[in-house]
């Protein structure tokens, strides 16, 4: 129907994107804006929690009071560790929360989609595909980001936290107190994300500016001006990688976007599509501005609150790992995700029908009492810390656990090597996004007893 219409009336193009919108952000938004305010759970979670909103903790323990399972106006609700991982891994539910193929909506919703730019959560993207696309393409992308992949990460991320370190030291010589987050916890991930994508060294600004304005896109309920610039900054991001791949397909380097291009099914029958390769990489992209900077800004503001729990981290430095993983079940940069049932089923004993949508609220699971003793403690000793959901479970359990993993402790234990009395002062801001959980603003006085250019360890 979209090709028809669109090529017989050449201005219904200008049509699509406003419809996607209102579908994708105005009318999910209005929908669970007046449920919020009639007392629903999951549209309270959804969009009533934020910095000025309610406090997404106090929510989550409304919900665990309320059941494993509780059902709310658009979706059934978890905080459950055992249900969760339950969802998650059943081959009953699918990832992405799309409207459905049938009925009018599902075709105009499909038709508005036509034309859409490609982003993190639109197909091929790995977060929303299924098997067997999900195992083929999977498969093929595991073997590049490989744990050896993220070890021969690991020395290129310390030289390049230990450079950032040195900017910071510099800078705090006349800048007593700093925002820590764009001089630290971004620069951080995005750097070495630009290495993973082979960004020649003259283009990483662009990419790094096209990719900011792209990243609320994982995001519900954006303004209209805010979604024309993330959709614009989308196709120019699209653009700039068609063009690097060619590149990359003519001269190979060493990076991990050559061995995704090189990378071949054991049968021989090929390897990744062009639009597979860039959904890849867009995500890959899209991971590193979203989630490692809250991780490394969840980090450093709760070993702030515990100088206890730093100086032990100082004396027995073996236990970063550890702390990088309490630090996530903690604080987690990713609050929840959303599965949909393709069939009838039952969870947890609660009748679940096709079509329902199931909200898993990954930050209420790490704290289930059933599964962490006393949860809401910060305890870099804690020996279940690993058993987090934060970086999701099933078959879309995170791509980059393990580089995100290698990240946060060079980072967390680099900071905290050179700045030994680094301080977090009051006032830090959180970002406004609500899927997401991270600091917009962190400002630290890393003068206090700092170690010029200490050997990394
Ligand atoms: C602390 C940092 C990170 C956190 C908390 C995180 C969290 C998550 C979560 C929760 C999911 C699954 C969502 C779902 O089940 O619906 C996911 C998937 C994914 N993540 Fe991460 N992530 C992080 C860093 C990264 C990094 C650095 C990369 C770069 C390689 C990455 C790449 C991916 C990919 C490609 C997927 C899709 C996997 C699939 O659907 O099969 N993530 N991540």
């Amino acid at each position: 129907m979209g090709t028809t219409l669109a090529q017989t009336r050449p201005g219904l193009h200008a049509v699509r994107p406003a419809l996607r919108w209102g579908l994708n952000h105005a009318l999910p938004r209005g929908a669970m804006t007046l449920a919020a305010r009639g007392g629903d759970l999951h549209s309270r979670l959804v969009v009533g929690i934020g910095p000025d909103g309610e406090d997404f903790w106090r929510l989550a323990e409304e919900v665990r009071r309320a059941g494993p399972l509780p059902r709310s106006r658009f979706a059934h609700v978890t905080a459950s560790h055992a249900v969760v991982r339950e969802v998650l891994a059943s081959p009953d539910f699918r990832a992405g929360v799309a409207v459905g193929p049938g009925g009018p909506l599902g075709r105009l919703a499909a038709w508005a989609q036509a034309d859409a730019p490609m982003g993190p959560l639109s197909p091929p993207s790995l977060l929303v595909s299924e098997p067997p696309d999900h195992t083929r393409y999977r498969r093929l992308v595991t073997r590049v980001f490989s744990v050896r992949a993220v070890q021969d990460l690991t020395e290129r991320t310390r030289e390049i936290a230990e450079r950032l370190a040195d900017d910071l030291e510099r800078r705090s010589r006349t800048e007593p107190t700093l925002d820590l987050v764009p001089a630290y916890c971004a620069l951080l991930p995005v750097t070495v994300i630009a290495e993973i994508l082979g960004v020649p060294a003259h283009e990483r600004d662009v990419v790094l500016r096209l990719g900011s304005a792209a990243a609320p896109s994982l995001d519900l309920g954006l303004s209209w001006s805010r979604f024309r610039a993330v959709e614009a900054a989308l196709r120019d991001f699209e653009r700039w990688l068609t063009h690097h791949l060619e590149q990359v397909r003519r001269a190979p380097g060493e990076d991990l976007l050559s061995q995704l291009v090189a990378a071949q099914h054991d049968d021989g029958s090929g390897g990744l599509t062009d639009a597979e390769l860039r959904s890849t990489a867009g995500l890959v992209l899209a991971a590193g501005f979203e989630t490692t900077v809250n991780l490394l800004g969840n980090g450093v503001a709760l070993l702030g609150a515990h100088p206890e729990q730093r100086a032990l981290l100082a004396e027995e430095p073996e236990r970063w790992p550890d702390a990088v993983d309490e630090v996530l079940r903690l604080d987690p940069p990713v609050l929840l995700t959303g599965r949909v049932a393709t069939r009838d089923t039952v969870v947890a004993g609660v009748p679940v029908p096709g079509g329902s949508v199931v909200a898993a609220l990954l930050a209420a699971a790490n704290r289930d009492p059933e599964v962490f003793a006393d949860p809401a403690r910060f305890d870099v000793t804690r020996s279940s810390a690993r058993d987090h959901v934060s970086f999701s479970s099933g078959r879309h359990y995170c791509l980059g656990a393990a580089l995100a993993r290698m990240e946060g402790h060079v980072g967390l234990e680099t900071l905290h090597r050179r700045f030994p009395a680094l301080a977090v002062e009051a006032g830090g801001r959180r970002r406004p996004t609500r899927i997401l959980r991270g600091y917009d603003v962190l400002r630290v006085s890393p003068r206090a007893g700092c170690v010029p250019g200490a050997p990394a360890r």
